[in-house]
Parts: structure tokens; sequence; C-alpha cells
């Protein structure tokens, strides 16, 4: 889905569809722009590709020098053209990105008020709130200051008014959005590749940010309002596919999408108005298989590893993971009619794929989580439930971490009620849990310099280990794993309870010890261990939402996480520990988006 608008002095609808244009690759199912008509605000929308609206604009066309324009996918209400945006009253035209969390409050307080809604979605709650501040006597800007407080989650806007020819007022909270500088004119799109044709200067917005634009000039501000600056950058976008944003490398721009594509991705598994989890037509019936294979190489491994605990727990599902090129090579026992699960974020992985093939030839039900649906793995498979992660750049993996996570969260719930495991009232206590984490992970990015100290003290480490219980302790071999990639420190991952077995004979005062402990049902066992390594010297870095008093001995970090429920550990755990690796390899100096020896997609085995 995306975001354009234009502030010019000629008509803008062609160059607005010409943007969305650009914006395809991010997959949409309905279009629609909106311009200012001698100050009037006219729509034109279209359900499906671009090619229908481009119809609509041409049987109807529009001639304003002010609009905005939108591809959708669908998230809140389905993908017709009354759900298409731009979303407006006859004062105020709206076009989003993300989700407003808190709409269904927001509506009914609206229609108490008299405000008739003509839509499903979220979006046109933003209308609606800021025509009221308008009749209320605010002017525009006021109005969607206001309107801002009020909304929670993710969300980039861009809303122009009637009556007024030269202003748009744009907003980006945990949702990517550019603004492009032109001569006399003013563009605005969801990334710097729909800006392209038309200026390579471009201010990306920071989270909160929100911006008052005219054809001659902008003035940001921050969440609180307050006037802040942001750079001008040169935009590559015509050169690449993809560009960093306001990022030094694609690892951080992708660390920071996270938000929006573990929302993104929920979305395409979630119904949003009953919150039940709604797959695809499986191939097979959860209530009636025995067992469940997993098998994925590195990041995606460990994903699996963490589906493990939830299929287990909340299906009762006995499960096996494997690295794909064990599984592949180790005879081992595969039923005729079980079902294999895969998990690949290229979904070209060699080991993987030919896993999967000798999977099929055993007689097994493939399915598979994969970011690429073009892929091999994607087309070999009886069914794939595609991770909405977008392309992923950086070799070390962030965001299709977590959209795979959240796709088996959702797998795991669906084989729980299948299975008679968990009832209607616990489904959407789980999906409730899940649709809260986009918002702590944009709490979580919001504040690196702790990250940035912790870096310092672990750039000078050669060891560094990782320890994490239960459904934590794949995401301590997923934190090594990161750290290992990218800076080339040695650093291992182990099960809190196993230290003691064996690890605990290389703590000294040089070795970094992190502890991934959420204080869930596991947490004093957890301190057990610290107390285990605090006697022995080592320096302990705590992940966690208890405060350091509550660890038992002395920390030399604390790296602070909101509590969450534990079910959505993983997800929201997944941002510190790639933090961490991130900031300690940019001290370090490392090529951080290709580092040595590794690439992307492993096509051999
Ligand atoms: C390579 C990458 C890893 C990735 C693994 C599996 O080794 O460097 O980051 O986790 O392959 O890739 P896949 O595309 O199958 O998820």
């Amino acid at each position: 889905c995306g975001i354009v608008g234009i502030l010019s002095k000629e008509p803008v609808a062609e160059q607005l569809l010409d943007a969305l244009k650009r914006l395809e690759y991010r997959g949409y199912d309905s279009a629609g722009i909106a311009t200012l008509e001698d100050g009037v605000l006219a729509r034109r929308r279209a359900q499906g590709k671009l090619r229908n609206l481009e119809r609509v604009v041409e049987e109807h066309p529009l001639h304003g020098h002010t609009g905005i324009g939108h591809t959708r996918w669908a998230t809140h209400g389905k993908p017709t053209e009354g759900n298409a945006h731009p979303h407006m009253t006859d004062d105020v035209a709206v076009v989003h990105n993300g989700i407003i969390e808190n709409f269904r409050e927001l509506k009914s307080e609206l229609q108490a008020d008299g405000a008739i809604f003509d839509s499903d979605t979220d979006t046109e709650v933003i209308a609606h709130l800021i025509a009221r501040e308008l009749k209320a006597g605010n002017d525009p800007v006021r109005s969607v200051f206001h309107t801002l407080q009020k909304l929670e989650g993710a969300f980039a806007l861009a809303i122009i008014f009637r009556g007024f020819e030269d202003l748009m007022i744009v907003a980006r909270q945990g949702s990517p959005l550019a603004i492009g500088l032109g001569t006399g004119e003013m563009y605005v799109g969801s990334d710097a590749i729909a800006l392209a044709p038309f200026t390579d200067r471009v201010v990306y917005l920071e989270d909160g940010d929100w911006a008052v634009l005219t054809r001659e000039g902008l003035a940001i501000r921050d969440r609180e309002g307050k006037a802040v600056q942001r750079p001008v950058s040169q935009s590559h976008a015509q050169a690449l596919l993809v560009d960093k944003g306001n990022h030094r490398h694609f690892m951080a721009k992708e660390i920071h999408e996270q938000p929006e594509v573990v929302g993104h991705t929920l979305a395409s598994l979630v119904r949003f108005d009953t919150d039940e989890i709604e797959l695809p037509e499986l191939p097979f019936d959860f209530a009636e298989i025995p067992r469940l294979t997993i098998s994925a190489c590195g990041t995606a491994y460990y994903a699996g590893l963490v589906a493990k605990y939830w299929f287990e727990r909340w299906a009762r599902l006995p499960v096996e993971v494997d690295i794909a090129s064990e599984l592949r090579y180790r005879d081992a026992v595969l039923d005729e009619g079980g079902v294999s699960l895969f998990i690949s974020q290229s979904g070209e992985t060699a080991d993987t794929l030919a896993t999967l093939r000798h999977c099929r030839e055993h007689g097994q039900k493939i399915i598979s989580v994969v970011n690429v649906t073009e892929s091999s793995i994607a087309r070999e498979s009886d069914l794939v439930l595609p991770t909405l992660a977008g392309p992923e750049i950086g070799v070390a993996s962030t965001k299709a971490f977590t959209a795979q996570l959240t796709v088996l969260a959702c797998l795991a719930i669906a084989a729980g009620k299948a299975r008679g495991v968990i009832d209607e009232a616990r489904e959407k206590e789980l999906v409730g849990a899940l649709n809260e984490v986009p918002r702590h992970m944009a709490t979580l990015l919001r504040d690196e310099v702790p990250y940035e100290e912790i870096g310092h003290a672990l750039s000078k480490a050669d060891d560094v280990l990782y320890l994490g219980r239960g459904q934590n302790f794949p995401l301590a071999m997923e934190g090594a794993l990161k750290l290992k990639e990218i800076s080339y420190i040695h650093a291992e991952g182990y099960a809190a309870g196993e230290l003691k077995h064996g690890p605990i004979a290389l703590i000294d005062e040089k070795m970094p010890v992190i502890v991934i402990a959420p204080r869930d049902g596991l947490f004093d066992k957890t301190v057990s261990n610290m107390q285990e390594v605090a006697a022995r010297g080592g320096q302990i870095i705590l992940i966690s939402d208890a405060e350091s008093g509550e660890a038992g001995c002395a920390l030399d970090g604390l790296l602070h996480v909101p509590p969450v429920d534990p079910f959505v550990a993983p997800l929201v755990y997944a941002i510190p520990i790639q933090l961490i690796a991130y900031h300690t390899a940019t001290l370090m100096g490392t090529d951080v988006d290709q580092p040595r020896n590794l690439a992307k997609s492993v096509t051999v085995e």
C-alpha cells in the first residue's frame, strides 16, 4: 500500500497516478485519488488495479492542482471501492497507511456525535475527527494537531482541505513517509521511489513528526508540536529499487520497519472485526495430524524453534524442528500423509528447497512461510503463508524474522482452535496480544542510546554469551547469530538452565553475558542463573521488563522492555537483540549490510 501527495501549479491527477504506479511493488487491491477542484474536494476511486482507476479518471477527469492518492492493501474492511482511500467529508480528504488501533472507540464516539460513516475502514475516523475540529472553528493545522493526539497505532497520513489550495498536512508514526522538494512544487510519498520522477531532494520524517506543506516550503513539528528541522537528502531511488531512507544501513531501515511489517502481516491473517484468525484453506486438518515437522536454515530456523513452543503450548501438537540440511540427510521418520512446514525469507535456500523435495517424495503435505512469493519454495508448496516484510536487503535477517514469527503465531492459534485446545475467548486474548506488538516495537525503537552504550562494551569483547529460557531460548541463539554475522564477535546462545552444564567454565570478568528474561513464569529460575554468572565475576546485561532490583545481583546493563504478554515476548524482544548487534557492528566499522563471507540467499547445499 502506498501514499502520494502533490502541491503544484498544474493539474496533478496524472502525476498522482504515475507516482502510485511506482508504489505498486508494495502490493494493493484498490486505489484512489482526490484533488481540489476550485477549492472543492473531489475524488475518484476504483477496486483492483491502477488501470481501473485510470479509466475512471479518463471518464471523469480531475483538474485540481492539489491532490493526494493511495493504493490500498486491505486491512480493515474489504477491498471495495467504498473502502478505497481517500476518505473524506466535505471539508477534508485523507489518505492513510497503517492501522489506527483505537478506531472502534473513536468511531462510536463520533457516531454518538452524529457522524455518518461511509466505509468500514479505520481511516475514516481521521477524516471525521478533523472535520469536527474544523467545525468547532479551528484552523486546519490546529485541527490536525488535536486529531493526531487522539490516534493510537501506526500510520502515515496525507491530508488536504476544502478551500485551501496551497496546503497539505502530512504525519508519520510508525509508517514511512518521504517529502520531495520540487521548485515551487511539493511532493509526498511512502518512499523515495514514488518521488523519483519529480525530484531527488527528499526529507524523511522521523517517527511522531508531522509537517505543514505549501508549494514553497514546509514546516515540520514533532509529537509535542515543537518545530524541528530534518535534513534534506539526495535520493538515489532512480538507480535503486529500494533505498535506505534516512538510515545509514538497510539493516537499520529494516529493523525500523518492523512495527509496520508485523502489523501488515498480522492484518493479512486476522479478521479485524472479530479478532479471529483467518487462514487460507489448509491442505490438511490440524485436528487429524499427529505431528508437524518444521525445517529451515539460519534465522528462519530459530523462528521455527520459537514456533515449536507455541504449537506445543497452544495446540498440544508435537513438533519437530530441524536444520534443513540435517533433516534431509538423517533418515528421518516421515510418516505418509504427515505435514512438513518450511520457513524461508528468500524461498530459494538450497538446503531448505532440497529438504522440501525430500519430504514431498516421502508423502508429506508441504506448507511454507516465505517472503518472496514467486520463489521456488513457494511454487513447490501445497500452501504458502506469505510474510509481508517487503524486500529485505540487509544480509542479516531482521524484519523477515519477526514477520515469520507473526505468521507462525497465527498458525499456532489456528491449530489450537482446530484441535479444541483454545476457545474463542482465548483466541481473542492471544490475537489481542499480537495486535499490541507493533506498538511495543515502536516504543523500543524510539531510543537507541542504551544500545549504543552496550555496543561500546561488547565491541571490546572476544566472546559473548546469550541466555534465555523457554520460548526465549531460541531468541538467545538468534541474538548470538546476529552478533556473529555482522560484528564477527564470537557468540553463543544457551538455554539458561544449561549454563551450569558447561558454558559456566567460560565465565570470567571479560565475558559479557546477555540475559533475555521477561518477567514471566520462568523469571525466578533465570534470576538464579544470573546469580551463578555474577558469582564468577561475569558482566551481566539484562533485557527485561523487570527493574534492576529484581535481578538479585549487580547488573552491567539493563535494557528495559515494556511489559508484554509472555506469548508475544519473542517478537518484542527481537528488537533489543537486533539493536545490540547493529550498534556493536557499526561501532566496529564492519560492513553491516554485506558482512564478509555471507550471502542473502544461499543457493548451494
Ligand atoms: C543465509 C542468510 C541468513 C538466513 C539464511 C536462511 O544464511 O545469511 O540470514 O537466515 O540464509 O535464508 P532464507 O532465505 O531461507 O530465510
